[in-house]
């Protein structure tokens, strides 16, 4: 029988709770397939390992994991340490040096949730945001001179390659062509930044034409907002930088009813290194360890995790229990306006698994 290691680091606040919740759920759901199974390492990295040992993980952290199949990752986020730290310690430290340069985020609304868009129905709003996870904003381009001093001055300079444009666009128009609409939206804002923005266009350009059968359009990010409230239905896939994908993800998280549900994956397309999953929301320290953090973004990121893997029936029945639960308001937790806590929702994940609530 096959068994996929999986490397679980829940990091701070309720990244604990929801990925106690996750190793749970992949493990009935290997029990219940039969053909697999999921062995587990859990690792203490975070905020608290920081204040013992003065950084977010071991020096040779990233070896400790290098040759596990998939990691599972909870949150960064320290009330006590900045929010800078615990990014670049941790997650950075894990997403940039094993290459996940592909961030995928689907955003759909699911049975029995509400959007706070009115009359949008669930399949009015079925996207998926690709967003470039290797540089631009987040390359750690900059530094700060005079520090202190009335003449400071602070750069953080976006850097984009040839090379990292191009593979993110062309994992962007696959992606859209593997999907029935075969449609895909490219954000931009070369308006106003005419140095890398304007090479990103091209390069987006040299690329569709390698995919003919993908309709494609380019939208600057601050109409792109307007277009995601507006008209929803007129969006599928989408690739948009860093930056701006971290920002339009919230905002399509929010849409389709809670940044609570909303999944990500930080892929390595190649497979040289391992990839990682986890739920989009952060460390919500003002509801940690009250047993109220919805699990279903870190659920939704495992169906992304054994699709990774190969295992598509998994990930469809997964997938499939996930929506029977949130289908029915009683395991609504807290930020979907119910009363459930996080073992209910885990709980009837589970018996949907195993077909016992249907
Ligand atoms: C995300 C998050 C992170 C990011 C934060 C926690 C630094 O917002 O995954 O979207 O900006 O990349
Ligand atoms: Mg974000």
């Amino acid at each position: 029988m096959k068994t996929y290691k999986i490397a679980a680091i829940p990091g701070d606040g309720i990244g604990g709770e929801v990925i106690s919740a996750g190793v749970e759920v992949l493990q009935a759901l290997a029990k219940r397939e039969g053909h697999f199974a999921v062995a587990v390492d859990t690792f203490d990295w975070g905020g608290e390992y920081y204040k013992t040992h003065g950084r977010m993980m071991p020096a040779n952290g990233r070896d400790l994991i290098r040759h596990h199949d998939a990691i599972l990752f909870g949150s960064a986020g320290h009330p006590d340490i900045p929010d800078h730290v615990t990014l670049w310690g941790l997650r950075l430290a894990i997403c940039q040096p094993f290459d996940q340069y592909a961030n995928v985020r689907p955003t759909r609304i699911l049975p029995g949730i509400t959007s706070p868009l009115r009359g949008v129905e669930g399949n009015e709003l079925d996207w998926v945001i690709v967003r470039e996870n290797s540089e631009g904003e987040y390359a750690g381009v900059g530094g700060r001179v005079h520090q202190g001093l009335p003449i400071e001055a602070a750069t953080d300079v976006s850097m984009f390659t040839r090379a990292g444009v191009e593979r993110i666009m062309r994992f962007a128009f696959r992606l859209a062509q593997s999907r029935p609409r075969k449609l895909l939206t490219v954000v931009t804002k070369s308006n106003a930044q005419r140095h890398a923005m304007v090479m990103w266009d091209e390069i987006a350009t040299t690329v569709a034409a390698e995919f003919p059968d993908v309709t494609w359009d380019k939208m600057l990010v601050d109409a792109m907002t307007v277009r995601m409230v507006m008209k929803p239905q007129t969006l599928d896939t989408i690739v948009a930088t860093n930056l701006h994908a971290d920002i339009l993800s919230d905002l399509a998280a929010a849409l389709a009813g809670s940044l609570g549900i909303a999944p990500t994956a930080n892929l390595n397309p190649e497979r040289t290194f391992p990839s990682m999953f986890e739920p989009i929301h952060g460390s919500a320290f003002d509801i940690t360890g009250k047993g109220i953090a919805n699990p279903i973004g870190t659920f939704w990121s495992s169906v992304m995790l054994l699709d990774h893997l190969g295992e598509a029936a998994a990930a469809r029945r997964l997938m499939a229990a996930i929506e029977r639960v949130t289908g029915d308001a009683r395991f609504h937790t807290p930020d979907l306006g119910g009363h459930a806590r996080t073992t209910d929702v885990t709980a009837a994940v589970i018996d949907a698994i195993n077909g016992a609530n249907s």
